[in-house]
């Protein structure tokens, strides 16, 4: 391939990021996790499924960030997720130190990669890797709001009895219980879901869109949720490396936009070769507003904590 796409975390998010890439043939992928022989086992047991799933993508796995060198995007699944009764947020010191150390030896070694973060509490990871990498905002990109509007998507296509492929949805905000999913931009065959759905039952949609995690999490009792991260992490990989230019809600870097200053929270941005290469300002109602502000008060107190934290 000419491509070639780091994954560092070998764990469930990570090796599915793996598969997906590879079985779509979008690139070459190097597979990076700490603990030894699991990276490695990994990839030769993908390596092994490509005569039948017939691709030619090459899959290294490893414990050596050298391996990485020159990568064009960095899918950065490091860290431990979370167990029933915890929060995103609980995460947060444990994924700084991971997030920091991981960035620190990408930034080296593939100076020109685009990171795309996934690890939790998202908002605040994609500052840490910002910071830590010293690259240009429109390089560090965060995964959440194509997981959230999938999510949205999935729920309205069971409500209604229709195709997936019909629904569209956007979900803004930060990647936690105060997310933004919007109703009025979301359709089915461009139809507004509002014209679909009573008002309770968009409302029943939306909350749990917002708990599509934790229902996740409840349920498999010893983590969180890998297929559909993964899917939506590798949409937004394939954005990029194809140049496709596709418009997604994704955690970008705020200077201003929808009133919102030095912070990273969701909002539709354009995906291509660049990276984030425009963030896209849709009109908000006021409620919609507000919502956004206080999802965006809530990554504001992260970011605020993570600097009493020493990682
Ligand atoms: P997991 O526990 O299955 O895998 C994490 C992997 O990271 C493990 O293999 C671990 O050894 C590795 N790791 C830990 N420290 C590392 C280091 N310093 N360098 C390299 N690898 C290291 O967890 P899973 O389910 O893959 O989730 C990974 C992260 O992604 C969690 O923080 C989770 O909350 C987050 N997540 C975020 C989503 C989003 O929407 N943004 C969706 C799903 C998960
Ligand atoms: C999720 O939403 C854990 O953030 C992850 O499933």
């Amino acid at each position: 391939m000419i491509k070639k796409v780091t994954v560092v975390g070998a764990g469930h998010v990570g090796e599915t990021v793996a598969q997906r890439l590879a079985e779509k043939e979008l690139c070459d992928v190097v597979l990076i996790d700490i603990i030894e022989g699991v990276p490695q086992g990994k990839a030769l047991d993908l390596s092994e499924a490509s005569p039948i799933e017939k691709h030619d993508a090459h899959i290294i796995g490893t414990n050596n960030y050298e391996e990485s060198a020159g990568s064009d995007i960095v899918i950065i699944t490091a860290g431990i997720p979370r167990k029933p009764g915890m929060s995103r947020d609980d995460l947060i010191s444990t994924n700084a130190g991971i997030m920091k150390n991981v960035t620190r030896q990408i930034a080296t070694l593939s100076p020109e990669s685009i990171l795309i973060i996934v690890s939790n509490p998202l908002d605040a990871m994609c500052h840490v890797a910002y910071e830590t990498s010293g690259f240009p905002k429109n390089r560090v990109v965060g995964m959440a709001g194509v997981l959230d509007s999938a999510r949205f998507r999935t729920f309205i296509a069971m409500e209604l009895d229709v195709s997936v492929e019909n629904t569209h949805a956007f979900v803004l905000g930060g990647h936690g219980d105060t997310m933004v999913p919007l109703p009025r931009y979301s359709t089915v065959a461009g139809i507004p879901i509002t014209e679909l759905l009573s008002e309770d039952r968009i409302k029943a949609l939306v909350d749990r869109t917002a708990n599509g995690g934790a229902e996740i999490v409840k349920l498999l009792k010893t983590g969180s949720a890998y297929y559909a991260p993964a899917s939506a992490a590798v949409e937004m990989a394939e954005s990029i490396l194809k140049d496709k230019k596709k418009i997604l809600p994704c955690a970008t870097y705020l200077e201003g936009e929808y009133g919102l200053k030095d912070l990273f929270i969701g909002v539709p941005v354009k995906l291509g070769a660049k990276g984030v290469e425009d963030v896209i300002e849709i009109k908000l109602t006021d409620q919609e507003q507000t919502a956004l502000k206080k999802s965006a008060d809530a990554v504001e107190e992260l970011k605020e904590l993570l600097k009493t934290l020493s990682f």
